[in-house]
């Protein structure tokens, strides 16, 4: 009985092998075809522009965060700080080796600068702070030659239906 497991043990063992082979063979020509496919997919995934960015995420946030800090409503104001810097951080994650990724750093000095006063419920400091953050909003404009986009301090709110 022993001496059959092993003759049919050594039979069995190159053909094995052989159907192992020609499965890795056949295998990586499918892992590349999936790898393949996995690229097409990712190319055409969407990715915002920085232009998108800016008007569906920084631009409004600016303006509510502007508008909770007026209104003293600091768990909104901390709120609409981090949507804000989500819309940065989506820079640098999108557009990795463009030159905005590189100058999106220069504002979070005046981002840490806001945090602070939203923490100490300073409305005072809040007001200083946000009008530098709006200053540092254009000067990556300009450095950018986007200087024709001028941001400014908010003036009348145009989300009429939340309340600040
Ligand atoms: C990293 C530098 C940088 C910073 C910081 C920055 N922006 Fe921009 N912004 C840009 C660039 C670049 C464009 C033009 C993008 C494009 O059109 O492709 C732009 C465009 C805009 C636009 C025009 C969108 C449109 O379609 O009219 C608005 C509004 C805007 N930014 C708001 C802001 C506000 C508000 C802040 C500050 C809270 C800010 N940006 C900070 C780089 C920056």
């Amino acid at each position: 009985m022993k001496r059959l497991s092993l003759i049919l043990l050594s039979l069995a063992l190159p053909f094995s092998l052989m159907v192992g082979c020609g499965q890795s063979g056949s295998g990586s020509a499918d892992l590349q075809a999936r790898v393949d496919s996995l690229q097409n997919k990712l190319d055409s995934v969407y990715k915002p522009g920085t232009g998108a960015l800016m008007n569906t995420i920084v631009q409004p946030h600016h303006l509510k965060l502007w508008f909770a800090g007026q209104n003293k409503n600091w768990a909104l104001a901390e709120y609409e700080r981090q949507e804000l810097m989500g819309g940065f951080e989506k820079i640098q994650l999108y557009h990795k080796n463009k030159p905005e990724a590189a100058a999106v750093a220069m504002i979070f000095p005046a981002m840490d600068a806001v945090e602070k006063s939203i923490r100490d419920k300073d409305a005072v400091a809040f007001k200083s702070n946000f009008v530098a953050l709006t200053n540092n909003c254009n000067t990556c404009h300009k450095a950018l030659k986007y200087e024709f986009n001028v941001i400014k301090v908010p003036v009348t709110n145009s989300f009429g239906n939340q309340s600040f």
